[in-house]
């Protein structure tokens, strides 16, 4: 089929290079000219593991091309992906649709007969059904044209595996043809996958988005309160979220405490669905996610707190090192991210900041330009009095902390992800904190019961 994917962030480019991969003919289109040159020399323009192969060698075997023209995309596509970002309005909670609307005042003028566009950005509920109107008084007259909602819902650092196995697909149609023509997209898909397919109405497929992400915030909040709850009274939440995880009805996935959430899904889409539920007169029924989003944004501030108390009480004339500035590991993506918003505070306070992130860097420095950035870790730690792990990147986890404590002036970390092997960093002589497990504040074994042997924990320690 002849496609065109409209929008190549971190999950248009993905979405064209798999639908090439999986044997449509593709054609992605961006307004940002640097990143459609990046794209079609095969190079991502953002860091997306697996995502450079498949753009080689799509774009070796003519099958993805891109260009920067609406009116071509139009010419060319019998489905048309709408893949544009929504992020927050500035001063309002409520998302910023310019971007979806302004494809499709530029695409429905030059629509082929029969073509189906489907959205697949997050937007309030609400906004296909508007958006269909827009297209039937645009679109060449006589011309018939579709609208379709169809959400993604792939994890950065995934984005390929989760395209090409996806764990549902949802699609919102107001006809079986485009039910048809969607099914016909996805076939080779869902015929490796045996992947269940949602088929309903537009509404629904836009709230699957939402509410999804909505109900993961939730999650990560949950266990994020769990992580204060510990630390007041002495409780450890790893092994909490471990104890609760294990109920199947729980699941231990999207339990990990730490500096909470970021990313530019989590946080503006729970805001734009409290503000959508607000215009649409249910806004109790949403009022908890305003909690969520507190919790949440109240980890960064008691990582600092932290990270002070670890310090000696102040910020003033110490050295600190941070590890991770992405808001998730195997990913480039600095928007909201947690680490860099504790970096940055911790600079505000008068220390001396070296950040360190395998990928991140180069959009840190773009989006916080007065912080230090080093190039690698060990640079990071010359000299530091205090260490803050904050993006649970791999190479952080595989770090020797016996090394590690041979460069920095003080061995003290704060594991603000829970992801550091606390026992083998003590042995290294290091002073360990990290958020929601009180009992680790002191050296190993300090007010923590021994670990018996097949893991299990003895009560009487
Ligand atoms: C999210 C959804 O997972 C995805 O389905 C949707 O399509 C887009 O939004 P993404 O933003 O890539 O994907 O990141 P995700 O892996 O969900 O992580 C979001 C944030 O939550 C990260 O900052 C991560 O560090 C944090 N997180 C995740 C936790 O703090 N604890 C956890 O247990 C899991």
């Amino acid at each position: 089929m002849r496609i065109t994917v409209i929008g190549t962030g971190y999950l248009g480019a993905v979405h064209a290079a798999c639908m090439a991969d999986i044997g449509h003919e593709v054609l992605g289109v961006d307004v940002d000219t640097a990143k459609i040159e990046a794209l079609a020399a095969g190079r991502p323009p953002f860091h997306e593991p697996g995502l450079g192969e498949f753009l080689t060698r799509n774009v070796e075997a003519g099958r993805l091309r891109f260009s920067t023209s609406l009116a071509a995309a139009a010419g060319f596509g019998d489905v048309h992906f709408v893949c544009v970002g929504t992020p927050q309005k500035p001063g309002s909670n409520a998302a910023d649709l310019r971007y979806v609307d302004a494809v499709i005042e530029g695409l429905a003028p030059g629509l082929r007969a029969g073509a189906l566009v489907v959205g697949k950005s997050t937007v309030p509920v609400g906004t296909a059904a508007r958006l269909i109107e827009r297209i039937r008084e645009l679109a060449p007259v006589g011309t018939v044209a579709e609208l379709a909602w169809n959400p993604e819902f792939l994890r950065e650092g995934f984005a390929v595996h989760d395209t090409l196995h996806p764990d549902r697909v949802v699609v919102g149609v107001t006809s079986n043809d485009a039910d048809t023509v969607l099914r016909e997209v996805y076939a080779p898909i869902l015929e490796t996958n045996r992947t269940p397919w949602i088929s309903t109405s537009l509404a629904t497929a836009e709230l699957a988005k939402v509410s999804a992400n909505a109900f993961l915030a939730t999650k990560i909040s949950f266990i994020n309160a769990m992580a204060d709850v510990c630390d007041a009274a002495g409780g450890d939440v790893v092994t909490l979220a471990d104890a609760i995880g294990y109920d199947p009805r729980i699941g231990r996935r999207f339990l990990s405490a730490g500096v909470g959430f970021g990313g530019g899904c989590l946080p503006k889409d729970i805001r734009a669905f409290i503000a959508r539920a607000g215009e649409l007169g249910v806004d109790e029924a949403l009022s908890f996610l305003r909690n969520v989003d507190e919790i949440n944004m109240r980890r960064r501030r008691r990582a600092v707190e932290v990270a002070r108390e670890l310090a000696g009480g102040t910020f003033l004339g110490r050295n600190i090192a941070v590890l991770g500035a992405a808001f998730k590991p195997d990913s480039d993506d600095v928007r909201d991210s947690p680490a860099l918003n504790v970096a940055a505070a911790v600079q505000l306070q008068g220390a001396q900041v070296r950040v360190h992130d395998p990928a991140a860097i180069d959009n840190a420095r773009a989006l916080f330009p007065t912080l230090d950035y080093v190039p690698d870790v060990e640079k990071a730690c010359e000299h530091a009095d205090l260490v803050l792990h904050l993006t649970e990147w791999r190479d952080y986890r595989e770090l020797d902390p016996s090394v590690l404590a041979g460069i920095v002036r003080h061995p003290r970390v704060l594991d603000g992800r829970n992801a550091l092997d606390v026992q083998v960093w003590r042995a290294a002589g290091w002073t360990v904190r990290a958020l929601g497990r009180a009992h680790d504040r002191g050296r190993s074994g300090e007010g923590m019961p021994a670990p018996r042997p097949g893991g299990w924990i003895s009560l009487k320690g």
